[in-house]
């Protein structure tokens, strides 16, 4: 795959798809992980003298809703924070163009000399974005000479910014190319798809909400690992699977078929023990019991010391860890102790390839200060788990290949 380092392109308009799909918490950016891990890319083209012209989603609009509903969803996800962020991480200015097709895009574009930066706004803006309109990508191809994809999180949408752009210039002979993250969540990701006997034992770790989310994934997983761990509120389908009482814990009554089929390939680890709640909310009871005496009115809140400790002794073995999702419910922290304990066995691995696939677990690793520790953390939460679940390929990053 041809990277950003290889490109010649002096003078020249290149575009960069990034993923600075950030969160915000009361209209300020809260984490901006994502941003600075698009510096390299962005820092390169700039000394390479290249007029660069950044474009990203953030969050979604509902073009199904009312012309209202939709003005609010682009009003709250307006992209022109991410530009002052990004101009002081540089250290650099870093113009913003309001428009996301026609003259006044092609001016604010057509104005930029060699090394300036141009951040366009929220690409989702354009109704066509997520469809792959033919012809948005034409318009959007049609102002630059070369496409950088560093968009690792959003490798996994075929959509204009994605596919569309990319897939033209190429059919025009023009310069395609990865970023440096792209390059690197690849590399590093790859390693958890084709695990060698040397990577072995190879152990997944599963939690978040929903089986349905993750059905995919675990399939994929359960032929690729040697076991897969099974965390936070998706256990407790498992556990209704296999016939426990699980109180007002989460389930999905239409996956059990499916969570039995896939607890009987031998690979999983279900919870042995759980802390649950009176209360989601307001919890004022909170008590660890056996998976076998959940009593109703409880809800379970993370996973209990005999798991931690079994689940512990199963990553202790591991030479590849891939992780996707918390414990329990760790943003509380009476209920933390499980996604911590994983992130110090993780963590404590020596010789161990540990990798997490972005999202909510990304979070918590950064939050109880393991980050450094892991191989790699993913930008991507989405991207991570198709790539697996694709053997390793992307639309938004097979299109450049
Ligand atoms: C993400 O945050 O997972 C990526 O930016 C993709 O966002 P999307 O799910 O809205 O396409």
């Amino acid at each position: 795959m041809k990277n950003v380092k290889d490109l010649k392109v002096k003078g020249l308009t290149v575009l960069v798809r990034c993923d600075f799909n950030v969160p915000f918490v009361d209209g300020k950016i809260s984490d901006d992980n994502r941003i600075v891990a698009a510096l390299p890319t962005i820092k390169e083209l700039i000394a390479k003298g290249a007029k660069v012209v950044l474009m990203s989603h953030l969050g979604k609009i509902d073009y199904k809703k009312e012309p209202e509903e939709i003005e609010k969803a682009k009003k709250k996800n307006n992209l022109a924070p991410v530009a002052e962020r990004l101009a002081s991480l540089l250290g650099k200015d870093v113009s913003f163009c309001p428009a996301t097709r026609g003259e006044e895009l092609k001016a604010a574009v057509a104005a930029l000399k060699e090394g300036d930066v141009l951040l366009v706004q929220n690409t989702r803006y354009e109704k066509g974005e997520s469809k792959n309109d033919s012809e948005l990508s034409a318009e959007w191809a049609s102002l630059c000479d070369a496409f950088v994809m560093d968009a690792f999180g959003s490798a996994h949408r075929a959509h204009a910014s994605t596919y569309g752009v990319p897939e033209i210039l190429k059919k025009e002979g023009k310069q395609t190319a990865v970023g440096y993250l792209v390059e690197k969540e690849v590399v590093s990701l790859k390693r958890t798809v084709d695990v060698p006997n040397e990577g072995r034992p190879y152990v997944a770790i599963l939690g978040g909400f929903k089986v349905s989310d993750k059905i995919k994934v675990i399939n994929s997983l359960v032929q690729k690992c040697d076991k897969v761990i099974i965390g936070g509120a998706m256990a407790y389908t498992f556990l209704k699977a296999l016939g426990k009482n699980i109180g007002q814990s989460p389930c999905e009554l239409d996956q059990l078929d499916y969570a039995k089929k896939m607890y009987e390939t031998g690979k999983l680890l279900l919870p042995v023990d759980v802390v649950i709640a009176n209360d989601f909310n307001n919890p004022t009871e909170v008590k660890t019991v056996s998976v076998d005496d959940i009593p109703e009115g409880y809800e379970g809140m993370d996973i209990g010391e005999k798991t931690m400790e079994l689940y512990c002794s199963e990553i202790a073995k591991a030479h590849t860890v891939f992780w996707n999702g918390p414990m329990g419910v760790f943003e509380k922290e009476q209920f933390a102790k499980g996604t911590i304990a994983v992130c110090k066995a993780c963590a404590e691995l020596e010789n161990a390839f540990t990798v997490i696939g972005g999202g909510d677990s990304a979070s918590a690793v950064k939050q109880f200060g393991y980050k450094d520790k892991f191989s790699h953390v993913s930008t991507g939460g989405g991207a991570s788990l198709e790539m697996i679940e694709n053997d390793g390929h992307l639309p938004g990053i097979d299109v450049i290949g």
